[in-house]
């Protein structure tokens, strides 16, 4: 408990108008301090690059009568025995390290706290804090960072709600300028920075729904440059890609995804810096805790118990993904997959992973049309339980939808075609429920269902009977 309370200390005491010892300005430190790695091997900790074996080396928080798991702090306010002890409290005398003090769950609350300290081992941040969705977490970390009538440049491919908070909501409420391009192109991201005005330049890992993958070094360099923040969404990618490693000042997430699996909570977070929570957290100025997008106790709990396994899990999305992309490929389906080897970003995300976790498990099939979009869906739910139609990703079910009519229809259609958002593009959510060979041949016969139904031979003379027809003007070619 004691080491529980030390990792909280630095937090709260900055807070609560108490100088942060070791953490610099925000970017400054990235490399671990006290949030996330509070235990008496701080050193040992900082070199675990392997998510795996920093989340093994994270704290074990044990519950409150020795139970293997942690107890839920289920209050929303807490007691104190001595008026005096309310002043201190507020005054940053006390708090979670200092006789184990907390004020109001909006603030911060033990359970969630503990979560926290789990994603910052996730994600290699020296601190993070965890919100109520991955909306609230982007939203709480663009506002206090950039500031009225401050500037980001952005990727112009991002989720759809992302691209409509920078390029409707925030311009509209706070004055916010957003410049979108094409992130994979340095010069045109330099020629967008404002100088004096960028803040932020804000892209996903692996972006929703074109899985371009973000060159993060390259970004990082050109932020800092400009003196801005290199803020990454990873939830693409978590384990996959640690965007901290490589340069990324914030990296936040829809923990809603994959490091739930079981789409069932909506939650967020936000790794980085101790000085930014503690910004965030600030009685007067903190977006976090004026904003008030607060985790519930018993859903962090929740998550907690998931963490452990997202590895296993995020191999095993990742094995999937790999091998029905190879094979769609191979039936001459336009595939979008950063894991195969013709992939333009594939070297780049080689490059970048972290080795043993494949690359991801979302994956595109281009069907040219909303039209054969929705039929292979049709097919592949209602015919062959392949999978479900769904937005959201990470669930041990397949999940697909048609990005273009869902979660980029907030994009206006000329801003969807520059983001390379086809009309006919599926999104799937590689699950793995099943046997993987199970679930092939479901999606074979989802595909051989879209094929037109043959006239009889004697009203289409010379129709090939030994040909694959996907759908007019597809061939497929069967190569195993
Ligand atoms: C990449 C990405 N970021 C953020 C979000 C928003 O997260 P949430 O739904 O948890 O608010 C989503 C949701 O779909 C997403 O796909």
């Amino acid at each position: 408990m004691a080491q529980a309370m030390a990792a909280a200390s630095e937090l709260i005491s900055t807070t609560l108008k108490r100088p942060f010892g070791s953490d610099g300005p925000l970017g400054d430190d990235n490399g671990g301090g006290a949030l996330a790695h509070a235990d008496e091997k701080p050193k040992a900790r900082r070199r675990e690059a392997d998510p795996a074996a920093a989340l093994a080396a994270a704290r074990h928080e044990f519950g409150e009568h020795g139970g293997v798991n942690m107890s839920i702090e289920a209050s929303a306010t807490f007691t104190v025995m001595e008026p005096d002890t309310m002043r201190r409290l507020f005054a940053g005398e006390l708090g979670p390290d200092r006789g184990d003090m907390y004020i109001y769950s909006r603030h911060f609350n033990p359970t969630v706290l503990a979560l926290g300290r789990q994603m910052a081992a996730l994600e290699a941040t020296e601190a993070a804090y965890c919100t109520a969705s991955g909306m609230s977490a982007i939203s709480s970390v663009l506002m206090q960072l950039v500031g009225v009538g401050g500037h980001v440049v952005a990727s112009r491919c991002l989720y759809g709600g992302t691209h409509a908070l920078l390029s409707t909501f925030l311009p509209r409420t706070s004055g916010v300028r957003a410049t979108f391009v094409d992130a994979d192109d340095e010069a045109a991201v330099r020629a967008a920075v404002v100088p004096g005005e960028t803040r932020v330049v804000y892209v996903e890992t692996m972006s929703n729904p074109t899985l371009a993958v973000a060159d993060i070094p390259m970004l990082a360099r050109v932020a800092h440059e400009a003196g801005a923040k290199l803020v990454v969404d990873n939830t693409f990618t978590p384990v996959v890609v640690t965007p901290a490693r490589l340069g990324a000042d914030v990296v936040v997430h829809s923990v809603s995804k994959f490091i739930s699996g079981g789409a069932d909570i909506i939650a967020g977070a936000i790794c980085g810096p101790a000085s930014l929570v503690n910004a965030m957290m600030d009685l007067q100025e903190g977006a976090l805790m004026l904003l008030g997008p607060t985790m519930n106790a018993k859903v962090a709990f929740e998550l907690s118990e998931r963490l452990p396994h997202l590895p296993l899990r995020m191999q095993e999305h990742s094995r999937r993904a790999l091998a029905f992309a190879s094979r769609m490929q191979r039936l001459g389906l336009r595939v979008l997959y950063p894991g195969l080897p013709d992939h333009p970003h594939h070297a780049r995300l080689s490059a970048m992973a972290n080795p043993g976790y494949g690359s991801g498990g979302m994956l595109c099939v281009d069907m040219g049309t909303e039209d054969r979009a929705n039929r292979l869906m049709h097919h592949l739910q209602n015919t062959t339980q392949f999978g479900l139609m769904a937005v959201s990703l990470g669930y041990y079910e397949t999940l697909m939808s048609c990005s273009g009519s869902s979660t980029s229809s907030e994009m206006p259609p000329e801003d969807r075609a520059k983001a390379g958002i086809s009309p006919g593009l599926v999104r799937m959510s590689v699950g793995y429920n099943g046997t993987l060979e199970q679930r092939w041949a479901q999606f074979e016969r989802a595909l051989a269902l879209m094929q037109p139904v043959p006239a009889p031979l004697h009203h289409k003379p010379g129709a090939a009977a030994d040909r694959d027809v996907l759908d007019a003007g597809t061939t497929i070619h069967r190569k195993h």
